[in-house]
Parts: C-alpha cells; sequence; structure tokens
C-alpha cells in the first residue's frame, strides 16, 4: 500500500445506468427507527435505510472494526454508524499470517462477542474465506448462522461481479449484503500480494462491473478497499449503495478503519492511509511494566487494597491465638 500516488484519469465511457431515486429504498419516510436501551433512554438504532439517508444528504458514514465485547461497546457509545466484526481479526485477534486461516466457528465466536456490546451501530459480520465459496446453499446456510447465532444484521462478502447472483439470493433470504471490492484480502494468492486495484484502464473498468453488478444485485453498502482515489470517487458516483473507504480516498460515502490501526495495538507497519488516533500499545506496556515493579518491590498490594476481617471476628481470633500461647508457656 506504500509510495501509490494518485493519477489524474481521463474520462472513460462507462455502461450507461439509471439512477434508482435512493429515497425509494431509502424507507426514510417514517423517520429514525428507534431502539430501546434497558436504561429506558431511547437512542436511534443505524438501519441499512439510515446509512442510504446519510448518502442521500451526503452525511458522511463512520465504521470501525470490533471484535470483542469491549471494544464493541467502545466504538458503540462513540456512536459509530457501523461495526464491521472483520475477518481481519484473524490477524489483530488470533496471530494468523492473513486472513485465510480464520473458520466460520471463530467469525461467529466473536461476532457474538460483539452483539453483546452493541446497541446502535449496524453489525456487519465478514464472511471468512471459504464459507462461501463451495455451494450457494452452504453460503447461504452460513450467512444464515451469522444472523441467527452471531446476532449480525448483515453479512460482508468480498468479490465482485461474479459473486452478485449469490448475493441476491441471500437478500432473497431477508439477509442484507455488504459488498466488497477492490484490494480484497481474501484473493492475496491470486493478486499476488496486498496491491492497490483499479490502477490500468482494464482494471478501472472491471472494477466499475464490479460495482454496478453488486450495486444492482441490492447490496446495503460497498467497501472499497486499496484503490485510487479517482476510481472511488467514480463509483461512488455511480452506485446507489453507500461506498464505505479503506485506503479509496476522501470522496467516498463513509470512512472504515481496523480499530487496532487506529489505537496502535498494530505490530507492523501501517498502511499508507492508516491514521492513529491514540497508543494502546504504549498506555497497556506501561501499566504492565508499572505493576510488575509494583509487585517486585511489595507495594501491591497497599493495606487499602486488601480485605480485612470484620471487627468481632478479628477479636474472637485474637483471643483464640492468645489463649493458644498461654497454653504453650
Ligand atoms: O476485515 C476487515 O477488517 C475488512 C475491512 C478492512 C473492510 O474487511
Amino acid at each position: 500500500m506504500q509510495g501509490d500516488r494518485p493519477r489524474r484519469f481521463r474520462a472513460v465511457q462507462w455502461p450507461l445506468k439509471e439512477k434508482q431515486a435512493l429515497s425509494a429504498s431509502g424507507g426514510g419516510a417514517l423517520g429514525d427507527p428507534l431502539s430501546f436501551i434497558p436504561s429506558g433512554e431511547p437512542r436511534p438504532k443505524t438501519t441499512v435505510a439510515t446509512l442510504r439517508e446519510k448518502k442521500l444528504h451526503g452525511e458522511p458514514i463512520t465504521c470501525l472494526t470490533a471484535y470483542d465485547y469491549a471494544t464493541a461497546r467502545l466504538v458503540d457509545e462513540a456512536s459509530i454508524d457501523i461495526i464491521l466484526v472483520g475477518d481481519s481479526l484473524a490477524q489483530t485477534m488470533l496471530g494468523y499470517e492473513n486472513t485465510l486461516s480464520v473458520t466460520l466457528e471463530e467469525m461467529l465466536h466473536h461476532t457474538r462477542a460483539v452483539r453483546r456490546g452493541v446497541q446502535r451501530a449496524f453489525l456487519v459480520a465478514d464472511m471468512p474465506f471459504g464459507s462461501f465459496h463451495v455451494t450457494a446453499d452452504d453460503a447461504l446456510r452460513n450467512a444464515t448462522r451469522f444472523v441467527k447465532e452471531g446476532g449480525a444484521e448483515a453479512v460482508k462478502m468480498e468479490g465482485g461481479k461474479k459473486r452478485a447472483d449469490l448475493i441476491r439470493r441471500i437478500i432473497d433470504a431477508e439477509i442484507p449484503v455488504a459488498g466488497h471490492i477492490g484490494l480484497t484480502p481474501q484473493s492475496v494468492n491470486l493478486m499476488g500480494g496486498y496491491k492497490v486495484q483499479g490502477k490500468t484502464l482494464t482494471a478501472i473498468e472491471q472494477l466499475m462491473h464490479d460495482a454496478v453488478a453488486l450495486d444492482r444485485a441490492g447490496v446495503a453498502c460497498l467497501y472499497l478497499e486499496g484503490i485510487p482515489r479517482e476510481v472511488a470517487a467514480m463509483i461512488t458516483a455511480e452506485v446507489t449503495a453507500p461506498t464505505i473507504g479503506i485506503g479509496a480516498g476522501p470522496e467516498c460515502d463513509g470512512q472504515v478503519l481496523v480499530f487496532h490501526d487506529i489505537v496502535n495495538l498494530n505490530f507492523g507497519t501501517p498502511a499508507k492511509f492508516v491514521r492513529r488516533y491514540g497508543d494502546a500499545a504504549g498506555l497497556i506496556r506501561n501499566a504492565v511494566e508499572a505493576f510488575r515493579t509494583d509487585v517486585l518491590s511489595r507495594q501491591y498490594p497497599s493495606d487499602d487494597e486488601s480485605y480485612h476481617l470484620p471487627k468481632e471476628t478479628r477479636q474472637a481470633l485474637e483471643t483464640v491465638l492468645e489463649r493458644k500461647r498461654g497454653l504453650r508457656t
């Protein structure tokens, strides 16, 4: 992802497409749906309709990954619109080399934990490599598990036009689907590494076809990863689905980053597009080292951090101990 400079792009003829009226599928006429949280405070719930409304009104959409309960709570409470249980958890949480190894069961385990921490955000779960590549029946069964067992509100699937029929089938089963094109990490072996996509006219045309096919299939939103900003801007203008970019420039309808990247919990060299907003690694290292020092120097725990016997028990115990001492002398 390094060293890729935006280039000016000359107009190419794309297939003409009649724009659907955003509001037709946006469902915003009834106002924001509400979800009621246990405290009794009504808070607006983000839905597919909310995302479309935001695109329509030019309001940026925010998305972050989360993989566990605590992070999900913090991200949700910060009013991020979409929480993505990305298969990037293969690397960030499980230490795998790439996303290819993570299993459906592992993804479901993390999705359930995130579900318990989310009240307002739209919860999207990534379908891992192998979970939608064999048969359409398997893919539908697996997508259903993310909704039924994981509590996801949508599933995300990597791939372009060739996934359009499958995406239609899953949407027909009432499961919203997020598309994902461009640099799709599950295709790392076919792509020959993590390389910015859409840099030639042929590749741009292919990406446009992919985006339009997924849009027509009815995706709830479309993730654009690792493509030149000019191409992402054209796709964003062309499709009715909100585009969520990562390494795809500022013209996308929304932006997503990996949580571990923004808080410096990623042990590698960050990609060009990553912006760090905090240093959790520094914070954790300092805390762990301070704990170790305190234990070694017997500064931890203090008397205040210890439990004590009730007064009567302490007095009774002292009496017993005194009697024992008296018997010994
Ligand atoms: O797995 C993931 O985190 C993703 C985002 C980078 C879009 O797919």
